[in-house]
């Protein structure tokens, strides 16, 4: 998968991206990302992205100039251009899990008030929003999409099952998961996990992922 991200702040890209699985999936090819910074579009001399909204009102809107030449010149037929955006739709694991099907995605990040609204009708085939609060930029929001993104591209995670297994794939929170020792500063592992009958594990684990879901996230079910 290819992934362009275009950004007043590419310093902001270093180390996360850099490190753990997505370092791996950069190494092994699974994942060809390039960060570009939105300035290197710009033809004037203090390389100007942003101007004053018509109608007034505080702060500064980004160009479309620059954002329409850079896009112009990264997108491809296949592209999927998204523009990171407190009014987008909100991001989460299907949507995830239809980006990683994408083989070209191009995060455009915002700054400021966000974007003159032309680049949203002619440029974005979608809109993100991380959530319900507002960032300063879109470096970070790039950033949790990248790699809520790569971490499900065929081969990323060592253990292949455990993308499937894990909260929102099917629906539901996550089970409660123990590791050793069995029995730590008086509590213990639930006993059907140490029984080695694994169609009551997976029973046990089904009615708790349930039943968690219905106390903390009862909009899920
Ligand atoms: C200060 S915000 C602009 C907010 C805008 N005036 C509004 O009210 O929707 C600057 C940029 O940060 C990014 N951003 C901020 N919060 C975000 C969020 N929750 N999800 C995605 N992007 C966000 C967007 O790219 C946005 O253009």
């Amino acid at each position: 998968m290819k992934i362009d991200v275009l950004t007043l702040f590419p310093g902001m890209f270093a180390g996360p991206l850099d490190e753990s699985i997505i370092k791996r999936a950069r190494a092994a090819g699974l994942l060809d990302l390039k960060i570009h910074y939105l300035r290197d579009y710009t033809h004037d001399r203090h390389k100007t992205v942003d101007d004053r909204p018509f109608g007034g009102g505080p702060g500064m809107l980004l160009k479309p100039e620059p954002i329409f030449e850079a896009v112009e010149d990264l997108a491809r037929e296949d592209t999927r251009v998204v523009l990171l955006s407190p009014a987008g739709r909100t991001f989460n694991q299907a949507i995830a899990v239809k980006l990683a099907q994408v083989e070209h995605l191009l995060l455009v990040s915002g700054h400021y008030e966000g974007f003159d609204e032309r680049v949203r009708e002619r440029l974005a085939d979608d809109e993100l929003s991380i959530g319900d609060y507002v960032l300063t930029n879109g470096a970070l929001p790039a950033m949790v999409i990248i790699d809520a993104v790569t971490r499900l591209l065929p081969g990323a995670l060592g253990d292949e099952t455990s993308a499937h297994e894990e909260s929102f794939s099917h629906g539901l929170l996550e089970y409660p998961q123990y590791t050793r020792p069995a029995e730590f500063r008086g509590m213990k592992v639930p006993d059907v996990l140490l029984s080695g009958n694994h169609a009551e594990i997976a029973k046990w684990r089904a009615e708790q992922a349930r039943r968690r879901t219905q106390e903390r996230r009862p909009d899920l079910l």
